[in-house]
Order: C-alpha cells, then structure tokens, then sequence
C-alpha cells in the first residue's frame, strides 16, 4: 500500500491511503503558514491532538460538510458533538486504540494542556500512533520530551513527525534527543515557522538529525509531502 503524507503548516498533516485521507489537527484558515483553505479540504476521518485552536480550528466545520468522523479523547469529541454538531465521533483516552477502516489509531503520551476554545475541559493532549497496513507512523504533536517515547518506538516507526518549534513544545535540542528515544526510519518537524515565536530551520534540524543519530529526517514546507 501507497501512503502519502503532506504537511499543511503548522501542526496540520494529511494522510492519504489509496481509499481514506486522514486529516491530522486541521488548522487551514486561521493558519498563517498552510496553503489550503478549509473548505477545499476532503477527508474521511479528522484526528485532533487537544483542545487548543491551532489544532482544533477547523475539525468541526470539515467533519460537518464532509461526514468526516473525528477521532480525539472523550472531553473532545463529546464538545464537538454537543457544541457543534458533529454526528460521527470516536472518543477514547489515552493508551487506548481503535481499529478504523483505513487502520488502526492508538492516543498516545504526550506532556502538554488541552483546553478548548471556550474555557471547556479539553481533557488529556495526545499524540497519535497510526497502523496503516505494514506501515507504522507516530505524530508526536504538541508535547515536551518524554523517555517514554522509547516505549512507542518499540514497535518500529516507519515516521516520526516532531515538534521543533520551541516555546509551546519541544524545541529543536530536545527533539533530536526524541528521535534517538523513537529511533524512526525517518523524522520529520513540525509545529514551528507559523509565527516568529516558534521560527526554526527545519532544514539544518535534519541535517543535524541525520549526522548526530544516524537516523534520516527531512524537513518539508508546507504543502509538500512524502510517501512512506
Ligand atoms: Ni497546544
Ligand atoms: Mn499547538
């Protein structure tokens, strides 16, 4: 199986199968760095990290025209569908994985805070854990670094995108040390250049990944993508 992923800026990718798109914390609109507006986004399922709105902007205006399903903690997809009115939810907590059509998704650690746009409790900030047929691909999101994250690259990443930006999350320093932690085939950034306070380069990021870990990383700009 063919698996494309594309970064919109920001925290926002996109996985596509030959048959799903799987949309990562779609931010489009307010987003200054993406390339897509939301109402040119298509996608059968929305996978949102937390409740910040970098990362939950657009999930219900898509999940509402597309019948897309939205797959997030329990505090999220019950705010989506009771503020919102998203029909086709999938809460879970964190550990815990559901089997979809395209694959398997597992809410996975991840050291940050989620509370929603309007002050809700967001509950607890994930990462993402995606089984794509033989493919494993482990989205990081918005966290600091964990040890634990030796624990999910266990299974054999295929990917690893992180977040380099600083501030808000890990910054470059501390993500080089996660990718030896996740030990992936290759490594990708994400979560900075949206704003001046989280300006990195992502391309000298993965040159120093590849010459310090010996793992291969490859920045993208936004709107660009990879197969894996
Ligand atoms: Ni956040
Ligand atoms: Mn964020």
């Amino acid at each position: 199986m063919s698996l494309r992923i594309t970064w919109h800026g920001h925290a926002t990718w996109a996985v596509e199968t030959d048959r799903h798109t799987i949309i990562i914390d779609p931010f489009f609109d307010q987003n200054p760095a993406a390339t897509l507006k939301a109402a040119a986004v298509k996608a059968d399922f929305l996978l949102v990290s937390h409740g910040h709105s970098d990362h939950i902007a657009d999930a219900a205006a898509i999940a509402n025209w597309c019948g897309a399903t939205v797959v997030s903690n329990y505090e999220i997809t019950s705010w989506l569908a009771k503020e919102h009115g998203v029909k086709k939810t999938v809460g879970g907590n964190l550990g815990g994985g559901v089997d979809l059509p395209f694959g398997r998704v597992k809410l996975t650690l991840a050291h940050h805070s989620s509370s929603l746009p309007d002050g809700s409790n967001g509950g607890n900030p994930c990462g993402f854990l995606l089984t794509i047929g033989d493919k494993k691909l482990y989205f990081a999101c918005d966290t600091g670094l964990f040890f634990d994250m030796k624990l999910i690259g266990a299974v054999g990443l295929d990917l690893a995108v992180v977040p380099i930006g600083d501030l808000f999350t890990m910054g470059p320093d501390d993500a080089l040390e996660a990718v030896k932690l996740l030990a992936p085939k290759k490594a990708v950034p994400s979560h900075f250049n949206t704003w001046p306070p989280i300006a990195q380069d992502g391309a000298a990021w993965a040159a120093r990944v590849k010459q310090e870990t010996g793992y291969d990383a490859m920045a993208l700009k936004p709107g660009e993508g990879l197969e894996v």
